[in-house]
């Protein structure tokens, strides 16, 4: 997917509060830049930010930290966060593949929102659910392992399913239709998933487990 580049979206995104220019130096160290010992949840490939910075807003007792790849995305995230208060929101700009390099064990959850469904098969490495990424994730997870996952992509959904069963995670709660679910799920939308509400379209929902 192309996104639209924004001149010194560098240097914007460096003056705000909630950026962590260099964050591998806190590795092992998250509870000490949140100042508490709350859960910290991870979304990767946080986009425009709407979903990190609401679900920060609506869960005070947990730490927020959105990770995203290209600066000229984050641009629309600190903008909005100019004038609001969130203690528990951090923000960095880098490759999910190297999360390794930046938490020890001391995430509890991991968001998947929207993730590029990478469909052609050349690709199948780059898919935020392939093995090779699940094995990632083990390396920072604190202990029990906790995904949840959206997208409007049903192949990369059906995908997502076989490699995390394969996995041994555990399902604890699946929808095809995360807004018309027979049963409510609490949801905050992202930016992409306002865009697909409007348009219709039917979200999958997994929230995944695998508890040691
Ligand atoms: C389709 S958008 C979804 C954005 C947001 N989660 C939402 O739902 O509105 C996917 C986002 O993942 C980011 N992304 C893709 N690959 C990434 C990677 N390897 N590391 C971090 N972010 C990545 C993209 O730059 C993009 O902002």
């Amino acid at each position: 997917m192309r996104y639209k580049v924004i001149k010194d979206a560098d240097q914007i995104i460096l003056k705000s509060p909630y950026f962590v220019s260099n964050p591998t130096k806190y590795k092992n160290g998250w509870s000490k830049v949140f100042g508490n010992q709350k859960p910290i949840c991870l979304e990767l490939g946080m986009g425009r930010g709407d979903f990190i910075i609401h679900m920060a807003l609506k869960y005070p007792h947990m730490n927020f930290i959105g990770v995203e790849l290209y600066a000229s995305q984050m641009v629309a995230a600190v903008t909005k966060l100019q004038k609001m208060d969130l203690p528990n929101l951090r923000l960095i700009h880098m490759d999910a593949r190297d999360i390794d390099q930046v938490f020890g064990k001391e995430i509890d959850t991991i968001y998947l929102t929207f993730s590029e469904p990478w469909p052609k098969k050349q690709d199948e490495r780059k898919r935020f659910t392939h093995e090779s990424y699940l094995r990632l994730y083990d390396k920072v997870f604190k202990r029990d392992k906790h995904i949840i996952l959206k997208t409007d992509n049903k192949k990369f959904f059906a995908y997502s399913l076989e490699t995390l069963s394969q996995y041994w995670y555990s399902f604890h709660r699946v929808s095809l239709d995360l807004h018309h679910d027979e049963i409510p799920i609490e949801n905050v939308m992202t930016d992409f998933e306002k865009v697909y509400y409007q348009e219709g379209r039917a979200i999958y929902y997994v929230d995944a487990r695998y508890e040691n």
